[in-house]
């Protein structure tokens, strides 16, 4: 397979002959790495489809190779703790100079390089399994989730971002998909069960003590792999909670995923559920040493998988861009603040490389999962404002046993489809209430949750990828910086678009806005500009912060309360009302096109005897 260079000086595909062997040699040995010490990893790789392989063993051999490092019983901590450091700052400076004397930094320096993955994302992550090193053990399952968050989003993460450069319609933000840190923690537990016996011998033991604590059983215990009836009900607790964890994922995920991503999700719940039955079946032995699932199982899951993997990536990805690697490994990207080639196009460093990720031209509508199609609605009757109270994501996180966080994750992924839905009808104005001044009330974690959701999608989400202009609603008091900056920004970058106008209210109050308008009028009064005696609807309206705002014509709240929540009081005045049950992440752009054609049959009469015009509704 030839591979172009990346690096230092030297142009794409100018690589010499002996580079390139040592190339093709490092994802090899990366490969080898992943095949033997990770298997069930890597047959979950070969899923992907064959351009992606090369970069996820690179991405996954870095990982298990700092892994195992620390886990290496023959050294000494310290001594552990100081090889780790120093591959690590090997492989920041290969990063940077884009070439290197060790297999797996060089092929992950070729993967970071080509496909323009995210340098920092992934040194943290690195970062994150070196602490484990400097600490004794977990005291609790936050922190054990801390951990496992922070050891093993970036590299799933760096692989979407990869598809996403052949072509591939995946999620990037894996993080802000509803389930996928449940699903992070379901396989970092499996993981550590599976790694128990190489745990116990580097002295380590992994488990929450709030959860040994429970289950009565002692660190020395453990590492003297005494089988108690406590220390079996303890494995067996765990093994149920990994499974647990895994199942929970894949329901919250089932329908968030492309068809390609979501069969690699099915066949890792299966195959590591697998393990965690072999796991739970050998007993004493699980203590002393790895239990592989038997292969019959394996093939089991793996066969079928593989067959409907290779079909769905020849059906979606894009022409040439599946063949091999070499094909789609053209457009090298040099990391952000790497210095080196002038020849290759750096990417901008930081947040201005989010805050100008604005597609041009605008890309056109997504078409529904399932090919729904929209209902023909004239313009005359569409309504020219749609609000919506997009209510129920905690109650919907809560009833599935997932943290409120997840649940505006599911949130902010039916708001991209029914954004989708509403680009689909032609509608020109969409408000939605994302965060009430209200809203403060709520534990500090959930609300700096919520906000590094939001900004995440406005900055990697799909929704400005398409033919909208967003515009914020709403008061920059109290909140964060980088939520503002974001809102700003995004404003600004999409301010020509012409197609739907996407209002975000966030940090937003009916009576705040009122009163703001209030405020203005009477100091307006004040400097003789404005005589009271004149005010009128027009000249109120007129003193109002977003005073462009059009008024809602239909306003819809889901989750089944029946109030509007101190929401656009002035600008709703006259606004149908339409409430439904499902909680907001059970919505997509079909309930907007319900509640669209629901509001074509009513009659607006406006306070007069008769509606000026019947309102046809759907052609
Ligand atoms: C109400 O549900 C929902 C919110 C307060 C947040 C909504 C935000 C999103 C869907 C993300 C939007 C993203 C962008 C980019 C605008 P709740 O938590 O009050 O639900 P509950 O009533 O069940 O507790």
């Amino acid at each position: 397979m030839r591979r172009t260079t990346t690096r230092s000086g030297t142009r794409p595909g100018t690589r010499s002959g002996r580079e390139l062997s040592a190339l093709d040699a490092a994802y090899d040995e990366c490969r080898r790495l992943v095949r033997t010490t990770r298997p069930t990893e890597y047959a979950l790789m070969q899923l992907m489809p064959p351009v992606a392989r090369p970069v996820s063993w690179a991405l996954y051999a870095a990982f298990a190779f700092a892994d195992d490092l620390l886990d290496r019983s023959a050294e000494a901590p310290e001594e552990r703790g100081r090889l780790l450091r120093e591959w690590r700052a090997a492989l920041e400076a290969d990063l940077a100079s884009g070439t290197s004397d060790d297999p797996v930094r060089l092929a992950l320096t070729d993967a970071v390089w080509h496909w323009g993955l995210d340098l920092g994302d992934l040194l943290d992550a690195l970062d994150a399994v070196q602490r484990d090193d400097d600490r004794e053990s977990v005291a609790t399952w936050a922190e054990w989730r801390e951990r496992a968050h922070a050891q093993n989003m970036s590299w799933p993460e760096q692989l979407m971002r990869m598809l996403v450069r052949v072509g591939l319609p995946v999620p990037v933000r894996l993080r802000d998909l509803p389930g996928f840190t449940r699903f992070v923690e379901g396989l970092f537990l499996t993981d550590m069960l599976r790694d128990l016996p190489e745990d116990l011998d580097g002295g380590h033991v992994w488990f929450p003590t709030e959860v040994l604590d429970r289950f009565q059983v002692t660190r020395a215990e453990l590492l003297a792999r005494e089988w108690t009836p406590a220390v079996r009900r303890l494995v067996a607790h765990l093994a149920d909670q990994a499974r647990e964890w895994l199942e929970d994922s894949r329901r919250a995920l089932r329908n968030t995923l492309p068809l390609g991503p979501a069969i690699v999700l099915d066949s890792a719940v299966a195959l590591f559920g697998a393990e965690l039955d072999a796991f739970v079946r050998a007993g004493s032995a699980a203590l002393h040493r790895q239990v592989r699932v038997p292969r019959h199982i394996e093939w089991r899951i793996l066969g079928p998988a593989r067959a409907r993997a290779a079909v769905v990536w020849r059906l979606t990805l894009p022409p040439g861009r599946d063949a091999a690697a070499e094909a789609s490994r053209t457009a090298a990207h040099r990391p952000a603040g790497v210095s080196g080639d002038d020849s290759a196009p750096a990417l901008p460093a930081g947040p201005e490389r989010h805050t100008t990720r604005i597609a041009e031209p605008p890309l056109p509508p997504r078409p529904h999962r399932d090919g729904a199609r929209p209902p023909a609605i004239a313009e005359a009757h569409l309504p020219q404002h749609v609000a919506i109270v997009m209510d129920g994501n905690g109650r919907w996180a809560t009833g599935l046993g997932l943290p409120r966080d997840e649940g505006h994750r599911a949130g902010a992924v039916a708001l991209r489809d029914v954004v989708q839905g509403a680009l689909e009808i032609g509608l020109a104005h969409l408000t939605v209430y994302a965060f009430s001044t209200e809203n403060w009330k709520r534990s500090p974690d959930e609300v700096s949750k919520l906000f590094a959701i939001m900004r995440a999608e406005l900055l990697d989400g799909e929704l400005l990828d398409h033919d909208v202009r967003l515009r914020w609603v709403g008061s920059p008091d109290g909140l964060p910086e980088d939520v503002v900056e974001v809102l700003r920004a995004q404003e600004h970058a999409t301010r020509n678009r012409t197609g739907l106008t996407l209002n975000v209210c966030v940090n937003y109050g009916g009576r705040a806005e009122l009163a703001r308008a209030g405020a203005s009028l009477a100091r307006a009064a004040l400097a003789g500009e404005v005589d009271p005696a004149r005010v009128s609807e027009q000249l109120f309206a007129a003193h109002l912060p977003h005073h462009a705002l059009p008024d809602v014509d239909l306003l819809w709240r889901t989750s089944g309360e029946i109030r509007t929540s101190n929401f656009l009081p002035w600008h709703a005045h006259y606004a149908e009302l339409h409430f439904t049950d499902q909680p907001w992440p059970d919505v997509d752009r079909r309930d907007l096109w319900e509640a669209v054609v629901a509001y074509t049959h009513r009659k607006r009469r406006k306070g007069a005897a008769s509606a000026p015009a019947p309102a046809e509704g759907t052609e």
